[in-house]
């Protein structure tokens, strides 16, 4: 795509880059289910995995190439044979696939990570960029570490991976590190120096660890890049990428400064951003732009005022332009509790019992005096927040492991099950299955254990660990976290926690529309 073109790429990486997201690895089935939402949403290219990886990265990847009809699928891999390889037979069946191929170019990691020389990366930039152009037409390559490269060597780099066919040249601020100012001159450098730069297409791919992805993204789109990679929510590693609905907001609502266009239906927002909330686990952080619950409520008096006057008072971009459905006021301190229980049915809450939608009930009323206006999102979380914080179903009392080389290792576990304390004790494979059977004997369901994840929250042996469960049960998800000195403990109270919500989750059967991603 030419320099001078005004169609931005969306390169969407939430289920690549964003899957690296400590605690956010996905089954294949949720892939899919993300890859369908993204493809209706209208992304150009979608970076599916890294197929060497796992078994479940390259099934993945392989199940998605096959079912998207617009986004073109694109597959991670390393400067080697077989990850290239690995990254062709996944994506093969697909009309139309990218290799997207990466090396380290500054002198730090070249040194320490890579422990190679310039001369011998050049050598494997030209060797794997023309292995995957074997393959496909359609090759990205990315120097890794790229705003920390010296920019004459990175120069250098680009030319050949050009020169041994790449069509997309993409600049990883991998850790996080430039500003805005810095980023327009490492892509603007590239059009001024490197000669054969108008083959290829340029791409930003910014870390969000000072908070400047999105910035450094629009500076490099305003350097010339037509492509921008990002993902829905900013998930990524450590602080995660760009995040794709900040972008695509930012240059309709600016388009007088930023005339440039992308193939988004930024009413499906709203929506995907839900989806992959829902999928890992990871929250959207209340005052998110754009997606964020808080993201076009009005509290204040006087916005409120101006607000009813005229909405362009303190609305840059409406929410149903992403599609946040706004359920005008529709309950209000004056209604009563047959008009909170059937509201609450319409929201899909059906099977509430009598006991605690009176509390729940009170709660909305306590609301409805601090709040004029109370939307269909405050009766959701009222609901959601009085079951998981306050009527947690299961709670644990007391546990104790004994774990060690001579096993059975055995956990005797004491839980509150609605309002009765039960104990019990249970042998497992390990401690951790041990108190997992445990409370599967305390409380019987039937759930598949999908994800169980450890990680120190800080360094030594005396780190909190946080730990992430995810169990589904008849296709409904859960995801828990808890977090803990003691893993063992962080571990009982993340199965119950999932529990709990899978319990809320029972309780759900019809979606709201503005929820109809979730549940
Ligand atoms: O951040 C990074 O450097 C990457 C590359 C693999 C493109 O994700
Ligand atoms: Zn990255």
């Amino acid at each position: 795509m030419p320099k001078n073109s005004n169609r931005i790429i969306i390169f969407d990486t939430t289920l690549r880059d964003g899957e690296q997201s400590p605690g956010a690895s996905m089954s294949v089935e949720e892939k899919i289910k993300i890859a369908k939402a993204f493809d209706d949403l209208g992304v150009d290219v979608m970076e599916v995995g890294f197929p060497a990886a796992s078994n479940g990265d390259f099934q993945a990847a392989k199940e998605i190439g096959k079912i998207l009809k617009k986004a073109i699928p694109c597959g991670l891999a390393r400067a080697t044979k077989s990850d290239i390889e690995k990254c062709r037979d996944s994506l093969k069946h697909t009309k139309q696939f990218r290799i997207h191929t990466f090396l380290s170019t500054s002198a730090l990691h070249m040194k320490y990570k890579l422990k190679k020389t310039p001369k011998e990366v050049l050598e494997l930039i030209k060797e794997s960029v023309s292995l995957a152009r074997k393959y496909t037409n359609d090759v990205e390559w990315s120097p890794e570490d790229g705003t920390r490269t010296e920019p004459d060597f990175l120069c250098k780099t680009v030319e050949l991976a050009i020169k041994s066919g790449a069509t997309t040249i993409n600049i990883p601020d991998t850790v996080g590190y430039t500003m805005p100012e810095e980023y327009f001159k490492t892509i603007k450098l590239l059009f001024d120096k490197v000669p054969n730069i108008d083959k290829a297409v340029v791409s930003t791919h910014c870390h969000n660890d000072l908070g400047l992805a999105v910035a450094n993204s629009l500076a490099g789109v305003k350097a010339g890049a037509r492509q921008i990679e990002c993902t829905i929510n900013g998930i990524g590693e450590r602080a995660g990428n760009a995040a794709l609905e900040e972008i695509v907001m930012a240059m309709k609502t600016r388009n007088d400064l930023m005339p440039f266009k992308t193939g988004i239906n930024t009413k499906k927002l709203s929506s995907c951003s839900k989806l992959v909330s829902n999928v890992t686990g990871f929250p959207v952080q209340f005052n998110k732009a754009i997606v964020g619950k808080n993201a076009f409520a009005h509290e204040s008096g006087i916005h409120q005022d101006g607000m009813l006057k005229n909405k362009k008072t303190y609305e840059i971009m409406t929410p149903e332009s992403v599609g946040v459905i706004k359920s005008s006021l529709v309950m209000g301190k004056h209604s009563g509790r047959n008009a909170f229980k059937d509201k609450a049915t319409e929201l899909g809450y059906s099977n509430l019992d009598e006991k605690f939608i009176n509390k729940a009930f009170l709660k909305f009323k306590d609301l409805a005096d601090k709040k004029k206006h109370v939307y269909d999102e405050d009766i959701i979380a009222l609901i959601d927040d009085d079951f998981v914080k306050h009527n947690n179903a299961i709670s644990l009392v007391s546990l104790q492991v004994f774990a060690g080389t001579k096993g059975p290792q055995k956990a005797i576990i004491e839980l509150m099950v609605y309002d009765k304390v039960k104990k019990i004790e249970s042998t497992g494979d390990g401690p951790v299955d041990a108190i997992f059977k445990g409370i599967g004997k305390i409380y019987p369901h039937k759930c598949n254990l999908q994800l169980y994840q450890v990680q120190a929250v800080t360094q030594g042996t005396d780190a909190q660990a946080t730990v992430s469960v995810r169990i589904e049960e008849k296709g409904k998800i859960s995801v828990g976290q808890a977090a803990d000195t003691d893993t063992l403990v962080a571990s009982a109270k993340a199965y119950i926690n999932a529990l709990n919500k899978l319990i809320i989750k029972r309780t759900r059967t019809a979606p709201s529309p503005d929820l109809s991603v979730s549940a």
